[in-house]
């Protein structure tokens, strides 16, 4: 499994949309590390503090001021919400908020939190100062997204006792508590969660020098040698993502320890890289796939975002979230009122031949009609 479609498994783990991806994140392509191996190497690479968190260098300031106001007035820092593509770091911050304020972190996540009992009693067992962390929040249901209101409002929650016509409402004061959101989807975060943040940060795709630097870190961490140039062309291919960079990084790692001299150079991470089917943009077999699919099966033709979906296979969110922001970004896809199309690079990138005349031509009056505001849907 490529790094790629690890973090495809995530989204869709995190997006409820596919059991089957979810199922395969078990394994590594070497067959060599479990999940829950995964995530205690992770959790010795994830920055602890502020000033090791590499990048987001706006976001960050921010935090460190609102951080540094809290600490001065002795109080909790107001709710914060992160949002952001996946692997960006929004989990990492979290923990980093509650080491900062010297806070113990309890984690939690919307998929988890299916009634709003389940909610009362994280809320009840809270301490004062205490750091919440709801994952994936825009996937809280209705009912328990109300609960959260007077919590995040005024600290208190209203409990039902009893049944039936003796039941009584009771209320129960909360101890102040910092609640951090996070959410690959701002869109579908309600409006009036999103109004009780103190505070919504939007995290970007990062710079090269800073996955760079990202990588390099991780390597120390790892013990594990590797050039500033075999950093680089990791960096080059993690497609502004740390997650990636960093999954990329351990791929290579395996590879120069069995194939190579352990150390990681710019020659063996292009090697190991390629072995894994990442070639020198990032992109792996399925982002090749989608873009063939257009190249060739709908040769160049917009095509629509859920036809597109049906012939990859996949669920239409996870084309959008996962797949198309980079081949976007990458100028290898455009989106038209018609439908998705790929562009010259695309072609170029495959080694195919563009078709003579770009047939994909918006002028024409059907494009008016079949306009619709997402983009081709
Ligand atoms: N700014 C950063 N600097 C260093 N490492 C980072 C940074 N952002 C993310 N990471 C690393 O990338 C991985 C994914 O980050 P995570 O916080 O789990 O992302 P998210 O919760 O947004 O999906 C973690 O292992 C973390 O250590
Ligand atoms: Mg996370």
């Amino acid at each position: 499994m490529s790094p790629r479609e690890e973090l495809l498994a995530d989204a869709a783990v995190a997006s409820g949309s596919g059991a089957s991806p979810g199922a395969q994140r078990r394994r590594s392509p070497l067959g060599l590390t479990s999940e829950a191996n995964e995530e205690a190497l992770e959790a010795g690479i994830r920055p602890r503090l502020l000033a090791e968190f590499v990048g987001q260098r706006a976001l960050r300031e921010h935090l460190e001021i609102v951080l540094e106001a809290a600490r001065r007035r002795g109080q909790s820092v107001d709710h914060l919400l992160f949002a952001g593509p996946p692997g960006l770091g929004k989990t990492t911050l979290a923990g980093i908020v509650a080491a900062e304020m010297g806070a113990s972190l309890r984690v939690t996540s919307g998929p988890a939190l299916g009634r709003g009992g389940d909610l009362a009693a994280i809320l009840a067992g809270l301490e004062h100062g205490d750091v919440l962390f709801i994952d994936e929040i825009h996937r809280l249901s209705r009912s328990v997204e109300e609960i959260l209101y007077p919590a995040m409002e005024d600290f208190v929650i209203d409990i039902m006792i009893g049944k039936g016509p003796s039941a009584r409402s009771v209320r129960l004061d909360l101890p102040h508590f910092t609640l951090v959101g996070a959410t690959t989807r701002t869109g579908l975060v309600t409006g009036p969660l999103r109004d009780r943040f103190g505070f919504v940060a939007r995290l970007e795709h990062y710079e090269l020098a800073e996955l760079e630097r990202i990588v390099a870190r991780s390597a120390r961490l790892l013990e594990v040698a590797c050039s500033t140039a075999g950093a680089s062309e990791i960096a080059r291919r993690a497609r502004g993502t740390p997650r990636l960079a960093i999954r990329l990084l351990r791929r290579v790692r395996d590879f120069v320890e069995v194939r190579g001299t352990g150390e990681i150079t710019a020659e063996a991470a292009r090697e190991g890289c390629e072995l894994f089917g990442v070639d020198a943009l990032g992109l792996d077999r399925q982002d090749r796939r989608l873009l063939e699919t257009l190249c060739v099966r709908f040769a160049g033709q917009p095509v629509g975002l859920t036809s597109l979906a049906v012939s990859l296979g996949e669920e239409p969110e996870t084309l959008e979230d996962v797949y198309e922001p980079y081949l976007l970004r990458e100028g290898l896809i455009q989106r038209t009122p018609r439908g998705r199309v790929p562009t010259s690079r695309a072609y170029a990138h495959l080694g195919l031949e563009p078709p003579e005349v770009p047939e994909h031509d918006e002028g024409d009056d059907d494009g008016a009609r079949l306009f619709t505001p997402e983009g081709g849907k």
